[in-house]
C-alpha cells in the first residue's frame, strides 16, 4: 500500500494551459493515436517526409534494385524517415530492431501480367496493428477499369483503421493511357481525401502542382516515378515540396541512383532542408565520390 502523500498547492493559474495544435494540413481532428503515427511518419520540426518506397514487387515481382532487399535497402533505410514496404519483406528481411515508420502495403492481387486496378484489400488491420505500422496504403484508380473497387478498399480500410488509429495513405495510380494532367490529379486527390484518406500519394507535374496541393485538405507526398538522372529528379524533390508537397515517397528514383546511399541523403536535404537542387546534387555527388 503506497504511502499517503499531501495533495499539490502548485496550479500556476497565472499560466494558460498550451494547447497545441496539429502541425499537419487537415489532421486536427484526428485521434490521438492517428496523429501520433503521423508524427512518427513525417517529422514534426518540418512538416515534411521522405518516404522509400520499397512495395514494387508486390504486382512485378523482384524489381531492378531490389533483387536482395537485405543488400541494397537496409544499409540505407535509416536514412528515410519512412519505409513503405509489405508485410511479407517487412517480417521476411527488415529487422525488428530497425525503428523508423512502416508504411504497409495493404492492397493487391492482380499482377503485371493482367489488369492492375482489379486490386482488392490484402492487408488485416489487425495485422497492421501487430506490426505496429504506422499507417497502410492503398492504390486508387481513379477513372480505371475498376474504379469503384478501388476506392471501396479505400474506404473499408479507412474505416478499419479509424477503429485501431491507423492512417490510410491512398495512392493515386495512374493508367498508361491517361493524361497526367493537373486536372486529373485535382480530381483524383480530392476523391480520395473527400473519402477519408489521410494522406495521398500523387505523381508530380510542371504545371499546375500548386493547384493540386492546394485543392487538396489533407498532406500529399510526391511519387517518385520511373527513374530519371539524379538531378532531374531533384528538382522535381524540390519543386514538389516548395509547390506544397508535405515530402516524397519515391523508390526507383532512389535505390536504382549509381549511388542509393548519397541520392537518399539529398532527397533529404531537399525535403528537410529546402536544400536548392543545384546543391543538392552537388551534395549527391560528394557523397557518391566519398564512397
Ligand atoms: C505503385 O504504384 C507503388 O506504390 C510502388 O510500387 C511504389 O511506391 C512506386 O514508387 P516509385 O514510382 O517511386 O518507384
Amino acid at each position: 500500500m503506497p504511502e499517503v502523500d499531501k495533495e499539490g498547492q502548485e496550479f500556476s493559474l497565472e499560466k494558460r494551459t498550451n494547447t497545441e495544435g496539429f502541425f499537419l494540413k487537415g489532421s486536427n481532428s484526428l485521434d490521438w493515436g492517428m496523429k501520433n503515427r503521423l508524427s512518427r511518419i513525417f517529422n514534426p520540426e518540418t512538416g515534411r517526409t521522405v518516404m522509400l518506397a520499397i512495395d514494387h514487387g508486390y504486382f512485378q515481382g523482384p524489381t531492378s534494385g531490389l533483387e536482395r532487399i537485405d543488400l541494397s535497402i537496409l544499409p540505407i533505410a535509416p536514412y528515410a524517415d519512412t519505409l513503405m514496404l509489405t508485410r511479407g519483406i517487412l517480417r521476411s528481411v527488415v529487422p525488428p530492431s530497425y525503428t523508423r515508420a512502416i508504411v504497409l502495403r495493404a492492397s493487391g492481387g492482380p499482377s503485371i501480367l493482367n489488369e492492375l486496378s482489379n486490386e482488392q484489400i490484402a492487408v488485416d488491420i489487425e495485422d497492421a496493428v501487430r506490426l505496429n505500422a504506422a499507417a497502410v496504403a492503398v492504390q486508387v484508380f481513379i477513372g480505371g477499369e475498376y474504379e469503384t473497387q478501388s476506392v471501396h478498399n479505400m474506404t473499408r480500410l479507412v474505416d478499419m483503421g479509424t477503429r485501431c488509429g491507423i492512417p490510410v495513405l491512398a495512392v493515386t495510380a495512374v493508367g498508361t493511357e491517361m493524361k497526367r494532367s493537373a486536372r486529373y490529379f485535382r480530381l483524383a486527390c480530392r476523391i480520395c481525401a473527400e473519402l477519408g484518406a489521410h494522406y495521398v500519394k500523387t505523381y508530380y507535374i510542371p504545371k499546375g502542382f500548386e493547384s493540386v496541393t492546394a485543392s487538396c485538405p489533407v498532406p500529399i507526398v510526391m511519387a517518385g516515378g520511373k527513374k530519371i538522372p539524379e538531378n532531374e529528379a531533384l528538382t522535381m524533390a524540390y519543386n514538389a515540396v516548395q509547390e506544397g508537397a508535405a515530402g516524397v515517397d519515391m523508390g526507383r528514383n532512389i535505390f536504382q541512383a549509381e549511388s542509393p546511399a548519397a541520392m537518399i541523403q539529398a532527397v533529404g536535404a531537399t525535403v528537410h532542408q529546402n536544400l536548392p537542387p543545384n546543391q543538392a546534387h552537388e551534395m549527391y555527388l560528394d557523397l557518391k565520390n566519398k564512397k
